[in-house]
């Protein structure tokens, strides 16, 4: 018997130098200490030996499967140890590449003279209200008074769905949006794309942007609207500007005005700039209309306000010195990255 264990134990040595995966682990396990292993039937045989002979192999056979247990956990955790850095070398990270280089996105100026634009007006009690950008030939013409063969849409021709539905030419019909579902005191500045089937050139795009603005409630006068614009534009360009109104006409104001600055080119002596005027146009207003109230139900007997429109590349043009609406729309990142 004590030649068999160790029998077991120098084969189990050669075998040990074959195991080279976990399964080869699990097969060496059940060849030694299955069920059906040679020393398994050597521990059963214990009985038949005599007092003396018992305790002797049952130590030797203690040794020898304490032996096979040491090695199975001494392989296994070799190979673990094996696979682990194995899984390591995979995952390696080489911190002496270069790092990807993310650029940041900023906002484009016209985003930027919005938030200026917006927060002037908040501050001053408005809130901000949108509209759709194609619209019906009713909110965008009909309503402010612009009836079908009115010669004022000549200059707003646009790009037609149908032949009631187009791209807004004017973010006036927000206006008429606002006052039907909204009743007095209303208070509201809509900016938005407006379209218009114009030549590219270096002050006009068929696609531009708008703001609107409204106030409607009793007594609003026309003071009230040059005050409300002349801190606005003294808030956005500071207190040494030059206003004047000009008259105007607008089929949805009744008196109608057009607001120049002075030139900030040329400080009002006339130049290119200017095309020799010495002002230049930045917006339309004036009093809403009777008619336009009226059609939105609202009694023109008890209420009155004021309205005005403002082109927002023009206002940012002035803002930031610009020559050329084009550079808004070309995406150039030598001018982007300017602000
Ligand atoms: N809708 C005009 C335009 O696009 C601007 C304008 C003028 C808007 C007078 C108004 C206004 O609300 O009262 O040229």
């Amino acid at each position: 018997m004590k030649l068999q264990l160790e029998q077991i134990k120098s084969n189990a040595i050669v075998d040990l130098q074959n195991v080279k995966t976990q399964q080869d682990i699990e097969n060496f396990r059940v060849k030694y200490l299955g069920k059906k292993s040679a020393l398994t039937s050597i521990l059963k045989q214990m009985g038949t030996l005599s007092v003396e002979e018992r305790p002797k192999m049952g130590q030797l056979s203690n040794e020898v499967r304490t032996f096979l247990l040491e090695n199975i956990n001494l392989k296994s955790n070799e190979l673990q140890q094996i696979e682990l850095s194995k899984k390591l070398q995979g995952e390696k990270l080489d911190v002496t590449l270069p790092g990807k280089n993310y650029s940041l996105g900023k906002k484009h100026p016209t985003s930027l003279i919005l938030d200026e634009v917006s927060s002037i007006f908040l501050g001053m009690g408005f809130s901000i209200v949108e509209g759709p950008e194609i619209e019906s030939d009713y909110y965008n013409f009909e309503a402010l008074n612009l009836s079908k063969n009115h010669p004022a849409r000549d200059t707003q021709d646009t790009f037609y769905i149908d032949e009631n539905t187009l791209l807004r030419t004017q973010t006036s019909s927000v206006q008429i949006r606002t006052m039907q579902k909204q009743k007095p005191p209303i208070r509201i500045i809509s900016p938005g794309k407006v379209y218009r089937s114009d030549e590219v050139d270096a002050t006009h795009s068929p696609v531009f942007n708008q703001i609107e603005g409204l106030v409607v409630d009793k007594g609003v006068t026309f003071s009230d609207l040059k005050g409300t614009l002349e801190t606005f534009l003294r808030h956005l360009y500071g207190d040494d500007i030059v206003m004047r109104f000009r008259p105007h006409h607008f089929p949805y104001t009744e008196p109608s005005a057009e607001l120049d600055l002075q030139c900030f080119s040329c400080h009002g002596k006339g130049c290119r700039l200017c095309k020799g005027e010495g002002f230049i146009e930045v917006l339309g207003c004036g009093m809403v209309h009777p008619k336009v109230l009226q059609n939105c139900n609202i009694d023109p007997n008890v209420y009155s306000g004021f309205a005005f429109g403002v082109g927002l590349e023009r206002i940012a043009m002035r803002r930031y010195k610009i020559d050329d609406l084009r550079l808004f729309y070309e995406n150039d990142n030598r001018f982007l990255n300017q602000f």
